[in-house]
C-alpha cells in the first residue's frame, strides 16, 4: 500500500505542533520536513532546531530533505536532530557517495533526491548502497506547484531496473502530489507519496488520506 509523508512546508508556521497532530491523527507514515538555503534552490525555510523540534514532537519517523549546497557541511547538525531518514540531492554534491556514507554512519537511512531534469541513470552505482530514492515532480523550492506529468516515465523505468536487480527499494515522489495524480504514480512504482498543499488544503484529512492510499 502506498505510503503518505504530509509536507510541514504547507503546515501553519506558528503552530507546528498542531499540524504534527493533524497528520497523526489522519494516519500518516512519514513527517517531510523540507530544508531549503537560498543557494541550491531559490528560497529558504527550516533548519535543524526546527528538525529536532519536529522529531521531539512526533512519534511518526521523520525525513529531512536537504536541498542545500553542499550538505556534508551540514549533515552533523542534521543527524544530531534524529530523524529516521535523511535525503540529499545528486546535483547538490561533488561526493554524493561520501554524503551517504555519512548519513548511514549517523544511523539514519539515507536517501538520493533527484530534480526533474536529472536522469536516474545517473545514480546507478548508487543504488545498491541506499535506503531509497526521492523523486521531485516540480523543481524543488517551493511548495505549491503544478505536478511535472512528464517525470512519470521516469519512475516507471526506475521501478523496471530495480525489479530486474532485484533491489528492493522505496521510491519517493515529491512535489504536486495529490489525488489527481495518485493512480498514475501508484502505476509507475512509487512507494512513499510526499504531499504539502494537497494535504494541508483538504477538509478531511483522514479521507485524503485513505483516498490516497486507495482504501476509500
Ligand atoms: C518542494 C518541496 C516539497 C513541497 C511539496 O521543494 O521539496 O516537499 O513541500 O509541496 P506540494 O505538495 O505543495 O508540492
Ligand atoms: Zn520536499
Amino acid at each position: 500500500m502506498l505510503k503518505i509523508a504530509p509536507s510541514l512546508l504547507a503546515a501553519d508556521w506558528l503552530d507546528l505542533r498542531a499540524s504534527i497532530r493533524l497528520a497523526e491523527e489522519a494516519g500518516a507514515d512519514w513527517l517531510h520536513v523540507d530544508v531549503m538555503d537560498g543557494h541550491f534552490v531559490p528560497n529558504l525555510s527550516m533548519g535543524p532546531d526546527v528538525a529536532k523540534a519536529v522529531v521531539s514532537a512526533t512519534h511518526l519517523p521523520v525525513e529531512v530533505h536537504l536541498m542545500i549546497e553542499k550538505p556534508e557541511r551540514h549533515l552533523a547538525s542534521f543527524l544530531a536532530a534524529k530523524p529516521r531518514a535523511i535525503s540529499v540531492h545528486a546535483e547538490s554534491t561533488y561526493h554524493l557517495h561520501r554524503a551517504v556514507q555519512q548519513i548511514q554512519v549517523g544511523g539514519c537511512q539515507a536517501g538520493i533526491a533527484l530534480n526533474p531534469a536529472t536522469p536516474w541513470e545517473t545514480i546507478k552505482p548508487m543504488l545498491p548502497l541506499i535506503d531509497y530514492v526521492l523523486i521531485m515532480t516540480v523543481n524543488p523550492g517551493f511548495g505549491g506547484q503544478p505536478f511535472i506529468e512528464a517525470v512519470l516515465p521516469k519512475i516507471a523505468s526506475l521501478r523496471q531496473y530495480l525489479q530486474e536487480k532485484g533491489l528492493d527499494l522505496p521510491i519517493w515522489v515529491d512535489g504536486g502530489v495529490g489525488l489527481p495524480n495518485v493512480e498514475k504514480l501508484r502505476t509507475a512504482g512509487a512507494n512513499i507519496l510526499i504531499t504539502g498543499s494537497a494535504f494541508f488544503r483538504s477538509e478531511d484529512k483522514t479521507v485524503f488520506v485513505q483516498q490516497m492510499k486507495g482504501s476509500l
